[in-house]
């Protein structure tokens, strides 16, 4: 198993981001990969494991919109301290940024040749964040599904966990795979394993605290659309306080809440945190209003993210760990990414020495 995914380091994780992937990047990690005393031997540089996880930093995905540079280089560092925080290992997982990974941007042009301008102007993201300002976006902004295919296919990913809005962007990496094993072989062989898609069956759309028909994002411009990772007791605890809600109270069945897309959000959070049903949740609150739900939602993400933002915060005060974990991180990527490329410029014909 090859588990692959990536987060961009622009903004604070939130806990859209948590519970659509983060969690289960770390939940797969430790399914998959081994600990202990393999750790340090793994760590020593052994041959590459059958199972493995690689995690990384989408910057080369951020420079697709307008950003300030410094702003970026910060926030790639704190998405680092904040993956570690959440429990990626990086003595176990690959945890690495792709700017330092040059094979990514290598194959995402070598992968431009298969890709159809039709696939991607379907993609809605593209059409979401060009609105109707097409003429007006970077190239990067367009091409940025083909990069996202290069991340996972450098890999040979077999699975990639993400939330519901990455779907399209992973349907495409397949179609690209697909299409660029037919038209060429490397060796009589196919050079691309085609990628599942994990997406979780709770919790993969987190929607705003602001706006239930919106997904919670941290491009949002309201900080009280979101609980970041990092926010302190009394900042959870207000922002819930905040949330939009509606005056019933909460059913005892989740039909229920089919046109109350707020409440539905509020208990899709509380039952994906506490790791229960929504129905179970329901079952305990029903008949009550967000006036006792809201309270035990706050006190239930505060003692959930108090160890995560501890941990955060000291991690951020050790600047020369961080830039270690990526520099190893990035080191390992690229031993692993050697291969793939090799067989792809092969499958191209095209000439190296
Ligand atoms: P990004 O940085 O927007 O989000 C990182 C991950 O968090 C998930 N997510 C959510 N899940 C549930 N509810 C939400 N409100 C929510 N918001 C975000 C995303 O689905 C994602 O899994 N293009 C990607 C980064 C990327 C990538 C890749 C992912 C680049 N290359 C290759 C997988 C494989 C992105 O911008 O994610």
């Amino acid at each position: 198993m090859r588990v692959v995914s990536g987060i961009q380091p622009t903004g604070n994780l939130h806990l859209g981001n948590y519970l659509g992937a983060i969690r289960n990047w770390v939940r797969m990690q430790d399914e998959i990969t081994a600990d202990g005393d393999d750790r340090a031997q793994l760590a020593g540089g052994g041959s590459a494991p059958k199972n493995q996880c690689l995690f990384f930093l989408a910057d080369l995905h951020a420079i697709s919109q307008p950003h300030v540079p410094a702003e970026l280089h910060r926030g790639s560092l704190e998405m680092t301290a904040a993956l570690v925080a959440c429990g990626i290992d990086p003595m176990r997982s690959i945890l690495f940024n792709q700017a330092q990974v040059p094979q990514h941007a290598e194959l995402q042009w070598l992968l431009s040749g298969t890709a159809r301008m039709g696939w991607l102007n379907r993609m809605t993201q593209w059409k979401d964040k060009a609105g109707k300002n097409r003429e007006g976006q970077s190239v990067a902004l367009f091409s940025y599904p083909v990069l996202q295919a290069a991340d996972v296919l450098l890999y040979q990913a077999t699975h990639v966990p993400v939330g519901e809005d990455q779907k399209q962007h992973l349907e495409l990496a397949r179609d690209i795979a697909q299409k660029f094993n037919n038209d060429f072989a490397s060796e009589g062989a196919p050079v691309f394993t085609l990628p599942e898609p994990f997406i979780p069956p709770v919790a993969a759309r987190i929607m705003s605290l602001r706006d239930g028909t919106a997904k919670m994002s941290k491009s949002d411009p309201s900080d009280l659309s979101r609980i970041n990772l990092s926010d302190d007791p009394d900042t959870v605890m207000r922002k819930i306080k905040k949330a939009k809600t509606d005056p019933e109270p909460l059913p005892g069945e989740l039909a229920g809440l089919a046109d109350r897309p707020e409440a539905l959000n509020l208990v899709t959070i509380y039952a994906a945190v506490a790791d229960r049903s929504a129905e179970d949740v329901l079952g305990e609150f029903a008949g009550q209003g967000f006036g006792a739900f809201k309270p035990a939602l706050g006190d239930l993400l505060v003692e959930t993210l108090r160890p995560i933002s501890r941990r955060f915060t000291e991690l951020l005060e050790d600047r020369e760990s961080l830039d270690a974990i990526l520099a190893t991180g990035a080191a390992r990527a690229r031993t692993l990414a050697g291969p793939t490329l090799d067989s792809v410029y092969r499958a191209l014909g095209l000439v190296r020495a």
